[in-house]
């Protein structure tokens, strides 16, 4: 029933099916759309706008939280509407057309893009479409599983397209927290102490004359693919939670640790779920996505308190929490991006970063974003928002993969989003490195040390030893530093052929 859903009585004459709402988005428009980790995407409107361009093709520069559900990137991108499209993207299809120079994709940190916005680095938004579960009386937006970048999207475009989603339940009411932080000169604090911090509105604040059309949709999120963990997984979260165990020994970190960031992936969740077996007491979470472990962190009353953009979970989880919403009212928030993943915070709070690398270099250099140096995978996301200002920057992931014929421990990282300035604990299957107070040099032995796949340590230590030799402050052989990706691309393996080997 919308009626429930639309309290300002005058917008309910705005309702107008997708294809009409489309039909509001011009050729060559900025359009902002809500939707974060495939969480509160729009449903209706976006993918309408795909089907429409397929007989009249036309071109828009799309700004979202994060990536969308539903194929609708894939979609999009088919009928080449995308011609720039940011902050971040996992869709196949996407990630293909941008690796041929056909979509300008700009890889934002998530935090950034609002930032860019208000300061008008980038060209204003034109329209807005954003996901709700309700409509106030005073025309103010209830968001549904994410908050990403819809207040500010609502604060800046001209116009808004609102989708009300009926298969989104109205408990979920209440359970955002919008606070806007104002441009330069006057900008605020943001005054969050901890993650359980409300300081703001349960709704987003919009001019109702913005509003120009309403579409019903009753279509949940999309599900997200949560791989369980494996030996490789299970071996790197042992390692971190070994490490933590040191740590709250040497008293650097109590037993309910500091709030805790998560990024996407099955590594990330694998070592999140290992807390679950863990003696940890009173965890809490600050960071950008919910996911399925967290969850399962707060019913074993493991985890207190949990903050975050959005909620993106399992098809099993996400009915778990849909139709038990009151469980979770006192211990989950979901906030603004680039309130979620403000350094100010992060810097205050303390906050301890697991992210998942592609690759790592001998020094601690970390690459998020490119295979290879030069094809975009994902985006750098959150990952760089929370390494730089953590109070502990940790990277994770397996030694070697596709048979070993990669090695994610390389001489050099043939893109750095993470430089070795910002990275304090480096973890993969095989080991954890502790950087802290280590020199490029002694950082060098302890990765090869410990985090190596046993088929490269051998000739990871030959080139830094050789590199050694040469001499410099960060030594290396800059002829055959990327020698191993070079490899890959000619071989389909990073490791030496026995040609090679012989010499
Ligand atoms: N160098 C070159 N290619 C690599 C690579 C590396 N270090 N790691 C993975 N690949 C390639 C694989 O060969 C595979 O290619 P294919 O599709 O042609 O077979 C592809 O990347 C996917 O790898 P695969 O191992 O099948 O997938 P996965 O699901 O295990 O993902 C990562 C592995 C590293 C790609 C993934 O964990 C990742 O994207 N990490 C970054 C996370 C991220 O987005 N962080 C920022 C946001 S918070």
């Amino acid at each position: 029933m919308y009626q429930d859903r639309i309290l300002r009585r005058e917008l309910i004459d705005k309702i107008v099916t997708a294809d009409q709402a489309a039909a509001l988005i011009k050729d060559q428009m900025v359009v902002g759309s809500s939707g974060f980790t495939k969480a509160g995407d729009s449903k209706a409107v976006l993918p309408a706008l795909a089907s429409r361009a397929q007989a009249k093709p036309l071109h828009i520069t799309l700004l979202t939280g994060a990536s969308l559900g539903h194929n609708t990137d894939a979609a999009l991108t088919t009928s080449h509407v995308l011609s720039r499209r940011m902050p971040f993207q996992v869709d196949p299809v996407l990630r293909k057309s941008i690796n041929a120079g056909e979509v300008m994709f700009i890889d934002h940190h998530l935090y950034e893009t609002v930032e860019q916005l208000q300061n008008k680095h980038l060209p204003p938004v034109d329209i807005a479409v954003i996901e709700v579960t309700k409509i106030e009386e005073d025309g103010s937006l209830v968001p549904t599983t994410s908050v990403g970048n819809s207040a500010h999207f609502a604060a800046l475009a001209q116009q808004v397209i609102v989708e009300v989603n009926l298969s989104m339940p109205l408990g979920l009411s209440g359970l955002h927290d919008i606070f806007l932080t104002g441009g330069y000169p006057e900008r605020s604090i943001i005054p969050i102490t901890s993650p359980s911090s409300r300081i703001g509105r349960t709704s987003i604040p919009v001019d109702p004359e913005k509003i120009v059309a309403i579409v019903i949709t009753n279509i949940p999120d999309s599900p997200a693919t949560v791989v369980p963990p494996d030996v490789k997984t299970t071996a790197i979260a042992e390692y971190l939670l070994d490490f933590f165990k040191n740590e709250v020994k040497q008293g650097r970190l109590k037993k309910s640790l500091l709030p805790l960031q998560a990024g996407i992936g099955k590594v990330a969740n694998a070592v999140m779920s290992g807390f679950l077996k863990s003696d940890y007491e009173n965890l809490t979470m600050y960071s950008e996505v919910l996911q399925d472990s967290t969850f399962e962190l707060i019913d074993a009353g493991k985890m207190t308190y949990a903050s975050a953009s959005s909620i993106t979970v399992s098809e099993e989880w996400y009915h778990r929490i849909m139709d038990n919403l009151n469980l979770y009212r006192d211990k989950v928030v979901l906030r603004p991006q680039n309130i979620s993943n403000a350094p100010e915070v992060i810097r205050r709070m303390g906050v301890i970063g697991i992210n998942t690398a592609i690759e790592f270099d001998i020094y601690g250099n970390v690459n998020s974003t490119h295979l290879s140096g030069t094809h975009m995978m994902n985006g750098i996301g959150g990952s760089g928002d929370f390494a730089r200002n953590a109070f502990l920057s940790i990277f994770v992931t397996q030694a070697a993969s596709k048979e070993n014929a990669i090695s994610h421990v390389v001489p050099m990282a043939s893109h750095v989003d993470h430089t070795e300035h910002d990275v304090d604990i480096l973890v993969t299957d095989q080991g954890l490195a502790d950087l802290r107070g280590l020199a490029p040099r002694e950082r060098a032995k302890v990765i090869i040390a410990n985090c190596v796949h046993p088929d490269y340590r051998d000739e990871l230590k030959s080139y830094y030893e050789r590199a050694c030799q040469r001499g410099g402050h960060t030594p290396h052989v800059l002829e055959e530093a990327f020698s191993w990706h070079s490899r890959l691309a000619t071989t389909g393996s990073m490791k030496k052929s026995l040609t090679e080997l012989s010499y």
